[in-house]
């Protein structure tokens, strides 16, 4: 037994490089900018697939054929409609709630009233990563409305999964670049490796506990700042120097100040980080045909400015949110939007978890005190 506090060197704080499981999932390579969902760049599917084709593949493995779409499409579009019991329970919650505290508790909810929750089966958790991601984007909508004061909306047939995402959350159908903008939004963030919240996902779930208790912890590690929330932090700069004239300024006393530029570097991505190319371009175009282009224009010359000065690109966080506030999302739901579209991956890899499961457990070297003797309270 060791003494002392000091941790050994073998010790991987954070877990930092560990790898910790196989996964066929997704492949990042931080020093080259690749993303790869199941090996298909991240590039091609922003630009040729929407959400349900991406959600096919990560949970398949494979992307669809016309019929295995349609029917996929189907069954997302059936699960978008919220049980009563889902609906009544965010109707019950405060005004004020976290939108992030009510998702997790919805999603703790809806497995109450799940009869196949228990159900082992390999087609039955198929279906329940399917039904938790329709609902995920359906509860995210509901809150919205909740905390609002406006009536919660069901899906509207014959609409695409993001289009009728974005009617439950504004209340009207959006344009095709707005479709196209929470296509985007969702398959861009739906899978990034063993992040927090996927590694809590897998955590749970390889103690085979059921899939809405391993979603609801994963919601929990993205609630944290330090996980979702950097675009949040973005949208408020942005709004607090207001204007491009200002930004230089903003910046050079934001670096005399020793101060974080939000929506900059990346943990794994040392070039560019590949997904923020692609929200860039469509923020440009919504700020131009919202007739409120400075929201973009802001955000480029940060870009700009900020790259060169600290050596860091721009990361996936920081062009989402010119493009959320032009798609109307408070900045108060942009981690719930993230949580919508990383579902997808955190359903993979529970699936993944279970078809070669082994209990998580790993050791931690103890630096307390070594055996001591037991002294009875009157002595201490
Ligand atoms: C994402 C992040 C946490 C990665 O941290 P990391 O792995 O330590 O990154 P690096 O090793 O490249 O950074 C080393 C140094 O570069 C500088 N740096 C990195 N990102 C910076 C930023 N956005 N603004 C200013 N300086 C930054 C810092 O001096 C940092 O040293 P520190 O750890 O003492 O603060 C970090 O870049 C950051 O805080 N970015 C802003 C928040 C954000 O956008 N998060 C969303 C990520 S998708």
């Amino acid at each position: 037994m060791s003494e002392g506090k000091e941790a050994k060197p073998d010790v991987a704080k954070g877990l930092k490089g560990i790898k910790a499981a196989d996964s066929s999932v997704c492949y990042i390579s931080g020093e080259e900018g690749i993303l790869l969902y199941r090996g298909y760049n991240i590039h091609d599917l922003a630009e040729n697939t929407d959400f349900e084709e991406v959600a096919y593949l990560l949970f398949k493995g494979e992307l669809p054929n016309e019929k295995e779409l349609k029917e996929f499409s189907a069954l997302m579009a059936e699960y978008q409609t919220l049980p009563p019991q889902l609906k009544e329970f965010v109707k019950s919650l405060p005004r004020d709630v976290i939108p992030m505290t009510a998702l997790r508790s919805a999603i703790s909810i809806a497995g109450v009233y799940d009869s196949e929750a228990e159900d082992e089966s390999t087609e039955a958790n198929f279906r329940k990563a399917i039904r938790l991601t329709s609902l995920m984007a359906t509860l995210v909508a509901a809150i919205r409305r909740h905390r609002d004061g406006d009536e919660i909306l069901d899906p509207k047939p014959g609409l695409s999964f993001a289009a009728n995402t974005m009617f439950m959350l504004n209340g009207v159908e959006p344009t095709e670049d707005e479709t196209k903008a929470m296509d985007l939004l969702l398959i861009l963030h739906a899978e990034h490796g063993f992040n927090a919240s996927t590694f809590t996902a897998r955590v749970i779930s390889a103690t085979l506990s059921d899939i809405y208790s391993a979603i609801t912890g994963a919601i929990g590690a993205l609630k944290g700042k330090l996980h979702g929330g950097a675009n949040i932090e973005v949208i408020k700069t942005l709004h607090e120097i207001g204007s491009v004239e200002k930004v230089e300024e903003w910046v050079q006393e934001t670096r005399a100040n020793k101060g974080k530029f939000m929506g900059f570097g990346h943990a794994v991505y040392q070039v560019e980080d590949p997904r923020a190319r692609h929200l860039k371009s469509l923020s440009k175009r919504l700020g131009i045909e919202k007739g409120d282009p400075v929201w973009y224009d802001m955000s480029e010359k940060m870009e700009e400015t900020i790259k060169p000065l600290i050596n860091k690109n721009c990361n996936v966080d920081f062009y989402s949110a010119s493009l959320q506030y032009y798609m109307g999302i408070p900045k108060e739901l942009f981690t719930c939007i993230f949580a919508a579209s990383r579902i997808a991956g955190w359903c993979a890899h529970v699936l993944e978890q279970w078809a070669d499961n082994k209990i998580i457990r790993p050791s931690s070297n103890y630096t307390g005190q070594a055996e001591r003797p037991y002294l009875p309270i009157s002595a201490r």
